[in-house]
């Protein structure tokens, strides 16, 4: 099939590739000239485990080619997708406007039936502002031809994508049931032939209950993810080992294992945007959605968490102090520093006096781009972090070290060769990577997420 992509960044490259990758001839837009040369050079934009083998074989094959050519992305694909950015407005709703002009563009170049496909996140109701969006177009042009809006949202993990992509827990299509509805869900039956007939559970349903899907989906974990944060906090006061109860509760197969575990709070592209736009939903509609306002607010504060332990050990004025910080990124495998944990720590530190040594696997560059836009206000404040080469070299001099992001390099350290390289022998852990046993034996101050049962005993 021949298959557009609206929109070349997470989301829109990763569709991309594995659609080629499953053999559709795809052709994938992006505004960003920056982008695509990267992308017509052989190269990638983004970090992303695996992605470049997908992109390079299937562009040598000659299934997927990168434009910023507008015209002959609509000429070219049967199917579009819209898979743009939908990031907060002011007011915490999607900012519908990159999806809009995705909409105008399709309609103003079409010349025959198309099934757009809103990849994107997008609050219910979308889908009808982007049929309007296009219908306005034909009747300015004066041309009557079909089309039908799905929704399709995705739910892939950054650091995992080419795998959640390509081996999906299970594919949301929602679809209108006129004519032209059960016509475009043909058609979608058709993109995703290869996945149903690997096994994949695709679930039909309409448009709303489909657009609806993704916002529930992402504001359940955030609720899990900011539960567990709470349960950790008070765990600290009561005297509980929150990675005990963790295991006590997820094995529980109505609770289950996954995102159950407490740390320095959830960042990242969607969970803070979409618990957002989903409280704005419910505004909207005049219902008070009081349990988001609460998640939001529990990890609000849960990424000032190490911050405040550090004041605790250290004092308010941290002048003189210095600090090994390890990983920048909003989670391990990826380069992406937004609503990052580590922002808010960084803020507070050096706002406070303290200098840092920061390394991250992947993250240094990014997270240099985005300090600069955090301290636009005071940029002397920037001299006082400097980027390691490596995590041990982030070590010497250090008065504590801080972990942030659950790398796997950092949860595979040799702590005995941390503490020994380090001015002290104290560790923040705010993703519980280690066995606080095993760091009290080696003389390590620990001092980690709802676990000061275990660890207490040392400060
Ligand atoms: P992104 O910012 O990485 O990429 C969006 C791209 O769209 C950018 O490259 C931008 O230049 C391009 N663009 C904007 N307007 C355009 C236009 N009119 N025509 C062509 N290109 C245009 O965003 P992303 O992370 O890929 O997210 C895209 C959507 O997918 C969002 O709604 C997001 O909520 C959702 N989503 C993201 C993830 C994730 O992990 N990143 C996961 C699931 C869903
Ligand atoms: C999320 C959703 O998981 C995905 O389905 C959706 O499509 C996009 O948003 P992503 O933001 O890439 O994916 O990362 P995810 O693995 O969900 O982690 C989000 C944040 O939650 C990270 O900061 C992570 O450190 C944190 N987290 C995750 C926890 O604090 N505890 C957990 O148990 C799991």
């Amino acid at each position: 099939m021949k298959i557009t992509i609206i929109g070349t960044g997470y989301v829109g490259l990763v569709t991309g590739a594995c659609l080629a990758e499953v053999g559709h001839e795809v052709f994938c837009l992006d505004v960003d000239q920056r982008k695509i040369d990267i992308l017509n050079n052989g190269g990638i934009p983004i970090h992303e485990p695996g992605l470049d083998q997908v992109v390079a074989r299937n562009r040598a094959a000659g299934r997927l080619q990168f434009s910023t050519d507008i015209a002959a992305s609509v000429a070219h694909g049967d199917v579009q997708f819209i898979a743009v950015g939908t990031p907060p407005d002011e007011d915490g709703s999607a900012d519908l406007q990159y999806v809009v002009a995705a909409a105008r563009n399709i309609g103003r170049h079409m010349t025959g039936y198309k099934v757009i496909v809103d990849k994107s996140t997008v609050p219910v109701g979308t889908a009808g502002k982007v049929a309007a969006a296009i219908a306005n177009e034909l009747k300015s042009r004066a041309v009557d031809i079909g089309f039908s809006v799905t929704s399709n949202p995705e739910f892939l993990k950054e650091g995992a994508a080419v795998k959640d992509f390509m081996e999906p827990d299970r594919i949301v299509i929602g679809h209108e049931s006129d004519a032209e509805g059960l016509q475009a869900q043909a058609v979608m039956r058709e993109v995703y032939a290869s996945f149903e007939a690997a096994g994949r559970k695709i679930y039909w349903m309409d448009v709303r209950s489909a657009e609806f899907t993704k916002y529930a989906a992402n504001a359940m974990l955030a609720t899990r993810i900011s539960f567990m944060n709470e349960l950790a906090n008070l765990a600290d006061k009561v005297g509980v080992d929150i990675e005990a109860v963790r295991q006590g509760i997820g094995s529980d197969p109505r609770i289950g294992p996954s995102f159950l575990l407490a740390g320095c709070g959830y960042g990242g592209s969607c969970f803070p945007k979409d618990v957002q736009a989903l409280s704005r939903t419910a505004q909207e509609y005049g219902h008070d959605l009081r349990i988001l306002a609460a998640v939001e607010e529990v990890n609000e504060l849960q990424k000032q968490v190490l911050g405040k332990k550090v004041h605790a050990r250290f004092g308010t004025n941290l002048q003189g102090k210095r600090f090994a910080l390890w990983g920048l990124a909003f989670k391990p495998d990826t380069d992406d520093m937004r609503a990052a944990s580590s922002r808010v720590l960084i803020n507070e530190l050096l706002r406070a006096g303290a200098r840092i040594a920061a390394y991250d696997p992947v993250a240094i560059e990014e997270a240099k781009r985005v300090l600069a836009l955090d301290f636009a206000d005071a940029p002397q404040l920037i001299e006082q972090i400097e980027f390691a080469s490596d995590h041990m070299a982030a070590l010497p001099g250090a008065d504590a070290l801080i972990i942030v992001t659950e790398w796997k390099l950092f949860r595979e350290a040799d702590v005995a060769q941390v503490r020994d390289q380090m001015n002290a022998a104290i560790i923040f852990d705010g993703r519980n990577l280690y066995e606080p046993a095993k760091l009290k034996a080696l003389g390590i101050e620990y001092h980690a997420i709802g676990r000061a049962i275990l660890t207490q005993n040392e400060s």
